[in-house]
């Protein structure tokens, strides 16, 4: 199958791009990061612009688009609105014309985010999202122009970790790598979310895609906690000093300016029920990313640049 990653240079659009280049034919679009030793055939490209999606499309040839492209921090969105907004919100609708009228299965990438945390318990797929930030609000533009264009499409609403050939796109890298250096950090108790390991969840990816799924799914480990505890919990597995970690709360706060939600929870029921199995705990999803770390995993994507 002829894969399509665009944001391939990106925690989760790399990770899946390693994963599957031996089994598939795998080219990845990027913008700033160019690989030299990446095993699958790269395009360095503006995605921000509809004539170089289209160009994309046309000389890749792909059977899958998997979306990864973003501007996935939300700090750099509330600065950059007008970035955010063609990115997150423009650019998903053009590769769903794209694939609508080629016939090419679209995978999307939505996020956790869409929703205000004012809820009581997990966010399933009916209840109504209220974005807080310009970073939100573009990824709830994007998804529903992905719904409206293209209804096989399979758009996912995510929350990962895992490791990024910069060592600091995940919050997971960015407390292993403080702990490692004995550099005291902070972790809200308040913000609670569920986190899965990039390798499962590319690996959940696919088995969706493979099935033939389309709509709107969760995806995200069937196990929440609060960001403070995902810290211990890396300190832990990791033999690390979790007292290097100070619980704060999000008021306590006056470096972000993107407002975030506190409940960012989210229901796997449905793609739990569509795959036949459950998505995976903390404890299993971190003791493969330790693994992954102590077998050089990390290193690899490092030496990647
Ligand atoms: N990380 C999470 O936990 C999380 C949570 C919820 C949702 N998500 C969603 O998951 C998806 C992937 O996130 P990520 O964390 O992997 O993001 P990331 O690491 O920030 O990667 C973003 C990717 O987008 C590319 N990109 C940026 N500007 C571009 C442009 N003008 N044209 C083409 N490509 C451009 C980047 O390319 P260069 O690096 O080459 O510039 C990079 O490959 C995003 O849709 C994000 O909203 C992530």
């Amino acid at each position: 199958m002829r894969i399509l990653v665009t944001g391939a240079s990106g925690l989760l659009g790399l990770n899946f791009s390693l994963r599957f280049a031996a089994e598939q034919q795998v080219t990845g679009a990027v913008y700033s990061h160019a690989f030299t030793q990446a095993p699958f055939s790269m395009v360095m490209t503006d995605l921000s612009q509809e004539r170089n999606v289209d160009e994309l499309i046309e000389k890749s040839k792909p059977d899958l688009v998997i979306n990864c492209a973003a501007l996935a921090n939300l700090e750099e969105c509330q600065k950059k609105p007008q970035e955010a907004r063609m990115l997150n919100g423009e650019l998903p609708g053009w590769l769903a014309e794209k694939c609508d009228n080629l016939s090419i299965k679209l995978v999307h990438i939505s996020t956790d985010a869409v929703f205000d945390g004012t809820k009581k318990g997990k966010y399933n797929e009916a209840d109504i999202p209220k974005p807080l930030s310009v970073y939100a609000q573009s990824k709830l533009a994007g998804e529903q122009a992905v719904q409206q264009i293209d209804q096989d499409a399979l758009v996912l609403r995510v929350n990962f970790y895992g490791f990024s050939s910069s060592g600091q796109r995940s919050l997971a890298e960015f407390f292993l790598h403080n702990l490692e250096d004995s550099i005291p950090v902070k972790g809200f108790t308040d913000v609670f979310f569920c986190p899965l390991y990039v390798m499962d969840m590319v690996e959940y990816l696919m088995q969706a895609v493979e099935k033939g799924l389309g709509g709107l799914y969760h995806l995200c480990s069937s196990e929440s906690l609060s960001k403070y505890d995902f810290g211990l919990r890396i300190a832990r597995i990791f033999n690390l000093d979790g007292a290097l970690i100070s619980p704060i709360t999000v008021s306590d706060v006056d470096f972000i300016r993107a407002p975030r939600s506190k409940n960012l929870v989210l229901d796997t029921g449905k793609i739990e029920q569509a795959l036949g199995k459950a998505t995976p705990s903390q404890a299993d999803g971190l003791a493969r990313f330790y693994h992954d770390f102590q077998d050089g995993y990390a290193k690899k994507l490092q030496a990647l640049i």
